[in-house]
């Protein structure tokens, strides 16, 4: 993966250590929080810490590339793809809800898809949405996804599982 994607609007690059509190602020929100699948609720600043320190290990060994989604004014959310054991790779993201419904997460998306696609193949990437998460449905369908099914999905912030709707990238052509 490259270390830096920049589309129109947004520059992705790595996370680092001055993300922290802007990670911190904005994640501790129930609204982003409880449609992600491995975000705590309450977010805390140590948290944000141990996450970016987390992140070149994840890169060097090939299982995850995390990018900070930053905005003219700074940090606005976070993208990345992760691999998973059975070969495909799955695309996530989020966007703090001051910056939601101005296409960003769709703009950044689109950015980790086209280098993933480029390195992993098209027909390996796969995402998914809990069932009342329709803002994530239409970033994902925007970027060609398509419905496979459905899953319980464990969400640390609810701490329960919830129903998922599972896709899968048919093609990457908008
Ligand atoms: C889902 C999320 C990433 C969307 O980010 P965003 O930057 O607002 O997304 P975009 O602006 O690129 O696209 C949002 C689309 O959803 C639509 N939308 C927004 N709220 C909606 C709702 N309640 N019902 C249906 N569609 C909705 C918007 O109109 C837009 O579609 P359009 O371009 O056809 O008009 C953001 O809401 C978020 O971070 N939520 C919490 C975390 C999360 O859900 N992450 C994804 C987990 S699968």
């Amino acid at each position: 993966m490259q270390e830096e994607l920049k589309t129109e609007r947004l520059l992705l690059r790595p996370l680092c250590e001055r993300d922290a509190d802007r990670i911190a602020a904005l994640a501790n929100n129930w609204n982003v929080a409880r449609m992600l699948s491995r975000m705590p609720y309450p977010y805390t600043l140590d948290m944000a810490h141990e996450w970016i320190g987390k992140q070149k290990a994840l890169r060097e060994g090939g299982e995850e590339f995390g990018y900070a989604v930053t905005d003219g004014e700074g940090f606005v959310g976070g993208c990345g793809i992760q691999a998973h054991a059975d070969g495909t790779h799955e695309i996530g993201y989020w966007i703090g809800e001051p910056y939601w419904n101005r296409g960003y997460a769709t703009e950044a998306a689109r950015a980790v898809l086209a280098d993933g696609v480029a390195r992993f193949g098209a027909e390996t990437i796969v995402s998914g949405h809990y069932w009342e998460n329709h803002a994530s449905g239409r970033v994902l369908t925007k970027l060609g996804f398509r419905y496979t099914g459905e899953e319980y999905r464990w969400c640390a912030a609810r701490q329960e599982k919830v129903r998922c709707l599972t896709m899968r990238l048919a093609r990457l052509d908008n």
